[in-house]
């Protein structure tokens, strides 16, 4: 495997920025330190770089198996490469779901050998298949995901009992359970009525799916995870109001956590006229007090993960009826570098990004401190990045099979340098290297 020194870089750490040099020996990072001198088979200079953890998004659906005219893993994985991503978590609902051991056992197989960075594997649970949670954690899932809110792939969502369960046995099996945080009814009725109304007005999507179907949502999640001890991610946060409900159920000691997407950072409701059901997304995007609200919820750690939650459609699929159009917008290779721009623009500090893109990630699924730190004996899984460099996104950039997303022309502070996965450079840059990725699974206590 070999070793790799990385000199005079600037580490980015949860509580500092250290001026330090990196030697890496198989795969593991070996030291860190001023002036180190070990013989490597490799050196970089990293003079004026930023390093950070190699980034973790947890939320990606790459649509392999099943749904592939969307997008594939191979695609997905080397964007991530190119995004500063060296690990993803990739959702459940492919085709057939991840809802047994069979479809967890064929998927990881399907994709082994295709992965240009590291994966773990997310189940699905509902109704039917409670019987499934143990297997699958004895295969090696890295959490569940639970779709309360109506969504891409028609997973129905779980009773009221059936979500109880789910939380009971998180807090036996300590696994955690990312929810899809909508009140299914409330957006059943409010779409019903709006779609009938005949206004074909992007910003409908938004009013179908209102704030109190997230805050429900949470809120109820939260009482059973406060009843159970159980672990709840709430994924894409998009209100306020779930900001604070998730801010109260911390205060109540609550085991429940926060995440939130970069496009509910940086867009807001103005911006339906600008791209229509480009950016459809569930829940939507909604108006600057709610962006607002989310910036502030990740200063105060309320809100302490940040995915991309990629969800690639056809071109067609994104065109159109706004009632009609696919919902989701592409990004696990835009997540860290929207990051990078937001804290060089001041948005959100520097020393946030290690502990919402690597370090809570990492334990949340099990995968701490092996992945998700920068210290000696973690995996050498990092990223590079000049904070004067910038990156204006185009197109032929973006490895997605449709590469359409709102931030294409959009330029960014800060250029990524190197992706190092495992000691090994799987991004220099200007090319993808690999594929080089392996399949993880949640590390058992
Ligand atoms: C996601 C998808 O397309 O898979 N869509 C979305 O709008 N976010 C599903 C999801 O995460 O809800
Ligand atoms: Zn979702």
């Amino acid at each position: 495997m070999g070793s790799l020194l990385i000199k005079n870089g600037s580490l980015v750490l949860p509580d500092a920025i250290i001026n330090a040099d990196i030697y890496i020996e198989d795969g593991k990072i070996k030291s860190i330190g001023t002036d180190l001198s070990e013989k490597a088979d490799k050196t970089l200079n990293a003079e004026g770089k930023l390093i950070f953890p190699g980034i973790i998004d947890e939320h990606v659906h790459c649509r392999e198996p099943g749904l592939t005219y969307k997008d594939n893993f191979t695609n997905c994985t080397k964007g991530a490469a190119a995004g500063g991503t060296t690990t993803i978590l990739e959702m459940p609902n492919t085709l057939p779901p991840v809802e047994n051991v069979k479809a967890f056992t064929e998927k990881a197989e399907l994709l082994s050998g295709k992965a240009f960075v590291d994966f773990g594997l997310y189940g699905v649970l509902h109704n039917s298949n409670l019987d499934q949670f143990e297997p699958l954690v004895e295969a090696g899932v890295v959490g569940f995901k639970v779709f309360l809110g109506p969504t891409t792939g028609n997973i129905p969502p779980p009773s009221d009992g059936a979500l109880f369960r789910i939380l009971e046995k998180s807090a036996k099996h300590d696994v955690t359970i990312a929810f899809h945080a909508e009140n299914n009814d409330i957006v059943n009725f409010f779409t019903s009525e709006l779609s009938r109304s005949g206004s074909n007005d992007p910003e409908e999507h938004m009013k179908a799916r209102p704030p109190v179907a997230e805050e429900e949502a949470i809120r109820r999640i939260g009482l059973f995870a406060l009843r159970t001890g159980g672990r709840a991610l709430i994924v894409h946060v998009s209100s306020k109001e779930g900001v604070n409900a998730i801010r109260e159920l911390k205060h109540l000691k609550a085991n429940v956590f926060g995440e939130t997407c970069p496009h509910y950072l940086l867009l807001n409701s103005s911006d339906y006229k600008k791209y229509g059901p480009l950016i459809k997304v569930n829940p939507p995007i909604r108006t600057e007090e709610d962006r607002l609200a989310l910036i502030d919820g990740i200063a105060d750690g309320t809100i302490s993960n940040l995915g991309s939650d990629h969800a690639p459609h056809s071109a067609e699929e994104k065109k159109g009826d706004i009632w009609k159009a696919a919902s989701g917008i592409i990004g696990v290779q835009t997540l860290f570098p929207l990051a990078l721009h937001m804290a060089l623009s001041g948005v959100i500090s520097l020393n946030v990004l290690p502990k919402i893109l690597s370090e809570s990630p990492a334990k949340l699924f099990g995968l701490y401190p092996n992945k998700g730190a920068l210290q000696v004996g973690s995996s050498a899984d990092l990223v590079i990045a000049d904070p004067k460099g910038s990156w204006k996104i185009k197109e032929e950039d973006l490895y997605a099979t449709y590469p359409t997303t709102p931030f294409v022309g959009w330029t960014l502070k800060g250029k990524i340098a190197y992706t190092v996965l495992r000691g090994e450079v799987i991004y220099d840059g200007s090319t993808v290297i690999g594929p080089k990725g392996t399949f993880v699974k949640r590390i058992k206590k």
